[in-house]
């Protein structure tokens, strides 16, 4: 089990008047190899969650397994020194890019920039430079186009691009990646989520993805977890959490376009299966239930 989280909790502000519980009692298993969605409304408590799994957000109480990793709360203290992992070691593995990650670009060229993470987990000379290729390459830039310009002159999809760059130069064996899509037009929505999926068989073979948008999930997600109020909901395959349409009014959770269409269609007597989740499955069914009606 590479990622096994166990009683995880978190307060923000603790011990004040503007204390917030912000993670419940968290328990989750990740198996390698897989693909996760994780959604909930605002607030609910994702990106505190994720961003335990490299430490930029100290543990209080829980214990977090990832591999060989193992961190363990002290009680939002230092933890102690038996339970100080490699901190170097752990954020190589575990990649996390932050929503609008191209704000926080900041040297001088896109190679520099690149290059930082992988610099500060020690790797340098060729080796350094190679990965810094690879990945400026992997994110479907052209490395002599944009190595020596200023990340600050390209465009907004280019620059998110570039912040991913340098997280994949790092190598990590999981990728997590907080709301990827944000702020971009279909289109680059869409090949953002295809870079993820080529960057997930090349480089990364688990990857995490916090999203707002059930279309996307839906259609790329190998498992869906469920957050809400701090809680860890439900987890399950997208099939059966959006075809479970009780379970998405308790939860408030909006339904991917393609399965609400498939529900009206439903509705007015064409018998397509509500389970559908992407354009060519219900395409497919509106096909065969015409086909029957013949
Ligand atoms: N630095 C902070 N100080 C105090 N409270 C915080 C801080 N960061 C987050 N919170 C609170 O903790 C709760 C969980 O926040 P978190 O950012 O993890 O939610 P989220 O699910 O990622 O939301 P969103 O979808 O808006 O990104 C929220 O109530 C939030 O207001
Ligand atoms: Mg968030």
């Amino acid at each position: 089990m590479p990622i096994k989280i166990t009683d995880l909790n978190y307060v923000y502000s603790a011990g004040t008047p503007f204390a917030k519980h912000a993670l419940k009692n968290i328990n989750l298993e990740i198996p390698d190899g897989e693909f996760w969605g994780v959604i909930g409304h605002t607030g609910s408590g994702k990106s505190t969650l994720f961003a335990h799994l490299n430490a930029l957000t100290r543990i209080q109480s829980g214990t977090i397994e990832i591999d060989e990793f193992r961190l363990v709360g002290n009680g939002g203290k230092k933890p102690k020194r038996k339970h100080r992992p490699d901190y170097k070691a752990l954020r190589a593995r575990v990649g996390m890019v932050f929503q609008y990650p191209e704000y926080q670009l900041f040297a001088e060229t896109v190679r520099e920039d690149v290059a930082f993470g992988a610099k500060n987990i020690g790797i340098k000379g060729d080796e350094l430079d190679t990965r810094v290729k690879s990945a400026i390459e992997m994110v479907g830039l052209d490395y002599a186009d944009v190595a020596e310009r200023s990340p600050f002159d390209l465009s907004g999809g280019q620059k998110r691009r570039v912040a991913l760059a340098g997280v994949l130069a790092m190598h990590p064996k999981i990728l997590v990646l907080d709301e990827p899509t944000a702020g971009l037009d279909p289109r680059g929505k869409r090949d953002i989520l295809n870079l993820i999926t080529e960057i997930k068989s090349a480089l990364c073979p688990t990857v995490i993805m916090i999203s707002h948008n059930m279309d996307e999930v839906a259609e790329y997600c190998d498992k869906i977890a469920v957050m809400a109020n701090g809680e860890l909901k439900f987890v399950s395959t997208p099939r059966e959490l959006f075809s479970r349409a009780d379970t998405l009014e308790e939860l408030h959770i909006e339904t991917p376009c393609v399965t609400a269409l498939a529900r009206e269609l439903n509705g007015r007597g064409l018998n397509v299966s509500v389970a559908a989740l992407t354009e060519d499955e219900l395409v497919e069914e509106i096909l065969r239930a015409k086909g029957a009606n013949a």
